[in-house]
């Protein structure tokens, strides 16, 4: 009976993926997936995830299933992670929560619970998102817009524009907003842009829906929730889709958390219920492994200083990466100003250069990246980014 669907295209940055793979050239370069590589282009395991595996070996005595919420420690841990040790929210048991498999599986459960609240909710999103979110959010069946976030002539944020239409959706809309580390651009609000969305939400009525995946790796582990934070302690309901995947390195073992921040504690107890119950639907419970680690890493005093550690040794690389990039375009005497790659946040960045410029890159250079011009930061390197810098100058 498959036979009566479309085959589809591979997804572009997964087909870019197995392309890399194929090129035969000693010189390539990927820029393409999102996954934190060191100098030697390796993703390793953190080593206080090494250690927390150590601990949870010695300690686990069954695999019978967790329970639809998961682990009690993981969640309280990202809580507090995420909110603050003096959060109001949190001290008034105004937050429900659950661990979910990865950021991705958060985003599809709370889009399963807007759409048991209001099957007809519109979603608003940065205009460009991270292209996933599309299948996520919309595939559960909710409306999708775009608001205006970013534009590529000036490598800036078209904030004004973004609250004109912001101001204009209606009471109930749903307005979904990078924590930090905006993914594809790189482009963060300020402090003072945060404060003012917040106030909008109050004004217009407003969902803020917070989706939180590089906590780290833009100004600090702390200062990445400036956002999310002002937004908790301003609007009465928020919720947030959080990722372990890039901070933690914990990419396959899909952990994540989806926490609904409520008016007051009843509001808390029914949204408890709904969410475990959209869990129970889906997938039942949630993996065990990732969140244990998490568990155990954000509980055990020394391996939370560890993480942190290595959380900042990744952020301060990627800083130094930009750097680089941007010195190394200079010294081609390029004709384009690239010094906005160094006021970018976290793994990604637009070079803001055209499709077909992108893809003499890739056919005449080996250089990987998406069309739309987004680089992964990470995959730059010492070795590479001398003939990164040729490259781009050679294709404009
Ligand atoms: C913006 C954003 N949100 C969420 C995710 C979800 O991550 P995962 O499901 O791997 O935890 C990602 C991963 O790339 C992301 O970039």
């Amino acid at each position: 009976m498959f036979e009566t669907l479309p085959a589809l295209a591979p997804d572009p940055i997964l087909g870019l993926s197995a392309a890399y793979k194929q090129d035969p050239s000693p010189y390539k370069i990927d820029l393409g997936v999102g996954v934190y590589k060191d100098e030697q282009g390796n993703t390793p395991i953190l080593d206080s995830v090494a250690e927390a595996q150590k601990i949870l070996l010695q300690s686990e005595t069954s695999k019978v299933y967790i329970t639809p919420q998961g682990n009690p420690g993981f969640i309280n841990g990202m809580l507090t992670l995420l909110l603050g040790n003096n959060s109001a929210a949190l001290n008034d048991s105004r937050v429900a929560a659950v661990q979910a498999p990865g950021g991705c599986g958060a985003l599809r459960i709370l889009a399963e619970l807007l759409m048991r609240v209001n099957s007809k909710t519109k979603v608003w999103v940065s205009d460009p998102t991270w292209a996933n979110h599309i299948p996520l959010l919309g595939d559960a069946g909710l409306e999708l817009h775009t608001y205006p976030y970013f534009d590529k002539a000036s490598a800036s944020i078209k904030f004004d524009e973004m609250m004109d239409c912001l101001s204009k959706v209606n009471a109930g809309d749903v307005v979904l907003l990078h924590g930090c580390c905006h993914n594809p651009t790189g482009a963060d609000l300020t402090k003072e842009q945060w404060q003012e969305i917040a106030k909008l939400a109050n004004k217009v009525g407003f969902l803020p829906f917070v989706d939180t995946a590089y906590q780290g790796f833009g100004d600090g582990i702390d200062e990445d929730t400036y956002g999310l934070r002002t937004l908790v302690e301003n609007v009465d309901e928020v919720i947030v889709a959080a990722s372990c995947s890039k901070n933690f390195g914990l990419y396959r073992e899909r952990v994540g958390l989806a926490a609904i921040i409520c008016k007051d504690e009843k509001t808390k107890s029914i949204a408890q219920s709904q969410i475990q119950s959209v869990a129970r639907g889906i997938y039942s419970m949630p993996p065990s492994y990732g969140g244990a680690l998490v568990d155990i890493i954000l509980n055990t005093p020394t391996l939370n200083q560890q993480w942190i550690a290595e959380v900042d040794a990744m952020r301060n690389r990627m800083t130094d990466l930009r750097a680089m990039l941007v010195n190394n375009l200079a010294a081609q005497n390029v004709d384009k100003d690239f010094s906005f790659i160094n006021t970018q946040k976290g793994m990604f960045s637009f070079l803001c250069i055209p499709p077909e410029q992108v893809q003499l890159l890739r056919s005449d250079h080996a250089v990987y990246f998406v069309d739309s011009s987004r680089v992964n930061i990470a995959g730059i390197n010492h070795n590479n980014v001398e003939a990164l810098a040729k490259a781009i100058a050679q294709t404009m």
